[in-house]
């Protein structure tokens, strides 16, 4: 959450700052602001709202600069306000600071400063806390006091801080919040995120947890936690610059469930040998280590905790090994039973979540092996796990996620195959049956997406309803989960996914005349079922939206409109299933006048608890 950027060199500061913000807004949104130094001072400006806001707010001004910081928030202590936006100041206004994280201690660290130094704060942020910490100590290096300042701070954070006493440069922290430094010509860079910096460079150093970086125009300098510089390997960006643009689509979400085949294609195809075996390269699974498993954690956040929900059902079917699906945030916390025999899979496509990483040190600590499955090369999660399978959905940039789900679902499907196959638990045969058809799902994926025009159509007589429900029985349950989270995120519409079969246990208290309810059927074996849950539901008024594979015409007798995937073994519908879903989220978000790509409240990458 929240986006840093950070400039040192010769061209104007200010427009490389806003276009790198721009390009993090989806990290948050909700306030901006930027540091400039200029005629021997730090020139702050910042406004509460988008960007677009700030823009206006310093048109007409000449900030001509050529060093500055700058912040796209996400409000996690005090309102989104123009006062609380970053950067924050010192009393003296020497330096500016700008802040991703929380800063645990804050309101112990803020008495001291007002007691012992007499500050007075301007805003409830917890970051300002970090602005009047240095000064305290800064007496002519800036490096010197960011390393005292850090000492007194507890919590999750990257920093970027400027001085107009050292106007050359920029001190930049991490500590578990995602951090990296852009080499240029005669000038360098800082941010969050690659994406910002995309347009300027493609060599980038990735900076380490507790390590501090001082940014010069000619130099970057990189301090481990013992202060003591260190050497880093230059990480080449291999992404196109357009991937992370909108390529004539309205919205980046519709432009990343269009991508949606040629992810899955990438994803299972870079892990497919000449003879259409599965080669996981690099990661070390091996006969006696797969046998050694008695139990795999998948652990996520959001929409990647619902990946792993299909991936048990893979991986269990497969592998024949129990696996317990957990969201990141309850794991860490409830003393959950690991130990080295145990596999923790942590999925991710930003690979910077906190919830989803601490887990992931919590398993790690207690000897599990762990294994991720991320989306972001080089992301926190991926340099703490044993192993890496990377998802090659390209840069996702809407805070809905498409593309990263059904590449990770593919993952999860590898997985399972390659574990079941190695150990012996599937036949040959099976074993490359269901390789054949996953093959086949890129162009089936396509088709789906064909139904584009329909689905639009369906969404207009949907898009004023308040309240809809999900139901599916087996893997259509993950993915009515997944479907429901959609629309919530985007359309505000209260939607509530629950097991097809559980229903009645409860939640069909709520069915009354003309509830919408959307019932996924794809499961030849559970099919009869599912028409027995809708006629239930029929019979207390509801409205159903089916959806199923085709052929399984029954349905159209049952439920009032259908969706129809194209046929595909049982085990891997979700691939399909999901992408209608996707579309009617988003086609009914768009009706209702939704800002689909930046939904209120969210963050695309969520690095607070
Ligand atoms: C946030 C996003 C979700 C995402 C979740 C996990 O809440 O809004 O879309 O699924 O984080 O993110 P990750 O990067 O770990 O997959």
């Amino acid at each position: 959450m929240c986006g840093i950027v950070g400039y040192v060199g010769n061209d104007d500061a200010r427009e490389i700052i806003i276009e790198g913000l721009k390009k993090l807004e989806y990290r948050g949104y909700d306030s901006a602001g930027i540091a400039l130094y200029k005629d021997g001072k730090i020139q702050v400006r910042k406004s509460a709202g988008r960007i677009a806001n700030l823009e206006k707010l310093i048109e007409t001004e000449d900030l001509h600069s050529t060093v500055g910081i700058g912040h796209t928030r996400w409000a996690t202590h005090g309102a989104p306000s123009d006062v609380n936006a970053h950067p924050h100041s010192d009393m003296a206004n020497t330096l500016a600071v700008v802040h991703n994280g929380i800063i645990e201690n804050y309101l112990e660290l803020k008495e001291w400063l007002a007691k012992e130094h007499g500050v007075v704060f301007r805003s409830e942020t917890d970051t300002e806390v970090i602005a009047h910490l240095i000064s305290v100590y800064y007496e002519d290096d800036l490096k010197e006091a960011v390393f005292k300042a850090v000492d007194k701070m507890r919590g999750a954070y990257a920093i970027g801080v400027v001085s107009a006493k050292e106007p050359d440069k920029i001190v930049a922290v991490r500590k578990d919040a995602p951090l990296i430094a852009g080499i240029g010509e005669g000038c360098n860079f800082i941010a969050s995120d690659i994406p910002a910096l995309l347009k300027y460079v493609r060599r980038i150093y990735l900076i380490e947890n507790n390590e501090t970086v001082v940014v010069t125009r000619d130099d970057i300098t990189i301090y481990n936690a013992d202060r003591q510089p260190v050497t880093r390997d230059v990480f080449h960006v291999t992404w196109d610059a357009d991937a992370a643009e909108k390529d004539g689509y309205e919205h980046f979400m519709l432009k990343e469930i269009h991508e949606q085949p040629k992810g899955l294609f990438e994803t299972l195809n870079r892990r497919l040998d000449d003879r259409g075996n599965i080669r996981l390269d690099g990661i070390h699974l091996t006969k006696e280590e797969i046998q050694q498993f008695t139990k795999i954690y998948i652990v996520a956040c959001g929409t990647a905790y619902h990946a792993g929900l299909v991936g048990k059902f893979a991986i269990e079917k497969l592998a024949k090994i129990p696996v317990e699906v957990d969201v990141a945030s309850e794991f860490r916390y409830r003393d959950p039973f690991v130990d080295d025999k145990t596999l923790f899979i942590a999925i991710s496509q930003s690979g910077e979540t906190l919830d989803t990483l601490a887990a992931l040190r919590e398993a790690k600590s207690k000897g599990a092996r762990v294994l991720s499955v991320v989306n972001v090369v080089g992301s926190s999660v991926a340099r703490e796990s044993d192993d890496v399978f990377y998802t090659w959905a390209g840069p996702e940039i809407a805070v809905a996620s498409t593309k990263a789900y059904t590449t990770q679902l593919m993952c999860m499907y590898l997985i399972g195959l390659y574990m079941g196959y190695t150990k012996g638990t599937i036949t040959e045969e099976y074993y490359r049956h269901f390789i054949d058809e996953l093959r086949m799902i890129p162009d089936k994926l396509k088709e789906v997406l064909k139904q584009e025009d329909s689905i639009h159509e369906m969404a207009k007589g949907l898009y004023r309803r308040e309240q809809v429900f999900f139901i599916g029985r087996g893997v259509d349950c993950g993915v009515a989960y997944e479907g429901s989270l959609k629309l919530k995120e985007i359309s505000y519409i209260n939607s509530f996914a629950i097991a097809a079969g559980e229903l009645k246990h409860g939640t069909i208290a709520l069915i009354e005349q003309d509830t919408l309810v959307i019932s996924l059927a794809t499961q030849d074996r559970l099919f009869e079922k599912m028409l027995s849950n809708i006629q239930e539901i029929k019979a207390r008024g509801a409205t159903v939206i089916g959806l199923s594979k085709e052929g399984n015409k029954e349905i159209e007798g049952q439920a009032n409109q259908v969706i129809y995937i194209p046929e595909c073994m049982d085990e891997i519908t979700p691939l399909l299933s999901v992408v209608p879903l996707q579309l009617l989220a988003y086609y009914i978000a768009r009706l209702r006048g939704c800002d689909i790509d930046k939904p209120k409240n969210l963050a695309k990458s969520v690095t607070v608890e």
